[in-house]
């Protein structure tokens, strides 16, 4: 019998498939379809205190190797999609609520309200490469970082993640900043940093001109930042970037993850993706003499 339940601080998941935020979780009936398709857990989009429009389109864009998308946080503000959150309460897979915010306060107060909402977990986003005062800015600063998660911590009893970008340099200081201050893990990786331009126009194909790359292409970016951040601190790790069949998940596994999240490959192969992916992650396992994801988590280091 070949056991992929997985847990993350007091988070137990059915198996270590999560939808990563920003795709299929705008309402409670997309979340749910996911969850049907066998996702491990669902982070929702991410919410800011008010309502935000987005970028003019084009926001998305599909390239040779991946996806290009500036799509501007767009979202309901935190009271509205408070409601689509009420609505999983139910639901036995474990619902994360991913934050957005300028400071430290902004943070907080979105924490509480996720809790009081119905959510498991959140997941502080401070690496989105494309919006302005609200992503790499904070991501990067591990002062105003410790500030963030410390008054998060205080009023919130719920596990903390924190998600991290690739476009940073001291991504290792980072993650060992987000441990001291008392998160309960950390996410790798964000998208990454990038730009397309249309020959025959000489135009930037994204409206905002830069945007986030995701998919297979950077899968060999997240998991060199999944295994640095391993060999740093001691706090469960969840993989995402690129992960689009069980072999990419068991290579994030390796690396040191505990769990991974999908997002792009929900489009490449559908929403039935998690089911496959678990199905492939366990054939593998079979296949190569695995019996618990605990024997694969971290396998890489020396
Ligand atoms: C269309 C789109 C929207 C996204 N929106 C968010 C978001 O709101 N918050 C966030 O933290 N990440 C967001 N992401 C990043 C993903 O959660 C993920 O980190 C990234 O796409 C890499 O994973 P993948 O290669 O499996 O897509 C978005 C990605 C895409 C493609």
């Amino acid at each position: 019998m070949i056991d992929i339940s997985t847990t993350l601080g007091p988070l137990r998941l059915r198996n270590p498939t999560m939808l990563a935020s920003g795709i299929m979780d705008e309402d409670a009936g997309s979340m749910q379809r996911m969850i049907d398709c066998g996702a491990g857990a669902i982070v929702t989009k991410s919410i800011g205190i008010k309502s935000r429009e987005g970028y003019a389109n084009p926001t998305v864009i599909e390239l040779d190797h991946g996806i290009l998308n500036a799509m501007g946080l767009p979202n309901p503000g935190i009271e509205q999609y408070g409601e689509e959150i009420k609505k999983l309460k139910r639901t036995k897979v474990p619902i994360i609520g991913s934050i957005y915010a300028a400071d430290a306060d902004e943070f907080a107060s979105l924490a509480k309200k996720m809790q009081r909402f119905g959510a498991n977990a959140v997941e502080l986003n401070v690496s989105c490469p494309h919006a302005k005062h609200y992503g790499l800015e904070v991501g990067c600063d591990p002062d105003l970082l410790h500030d963030i998660i410390k008054k998060v911590k205080g009023p919130v009893s719920l596990p903390v993640l924190v998600k991290v970008s690739p476009n940073i340099m001291n991504i290792v200081e980072i993650a060992q900043t987000i441990e001291k201050a008392g998160a309960d893990g950390i996410v790798a990786i964000n998208t990454v940093k990038a730009m397309a331009i249309d020959l025959q126009t000489a135009r930037p194909l994204l409206a905002n001109k830069t945007g986030g790359y995701s998919g297979k292409a950077i899968k060999p970016i997240g998991v060199r930042c999944v295994y640095d951040i391993a060999q740093a601190v001691d706090i469960p790790i969840i993989g995402v970037g690129g992960i689009t069949t069980g072999e990419d998940a068991i290579e994030y596994f390796m690396a040191g993850a505990s769990a991974v999240q999908i997002g792009s490959a929900v489009y490449y192969r559908g929403p039935e993706v998690f089911t496959v992916v678990c199905q492939e992650i366990k054939t593998w396992m079979k296949n190569h003499g695995y019996r618990t994801l605990n024997e694969l988590i971290g396998a890489s280091f020396q």
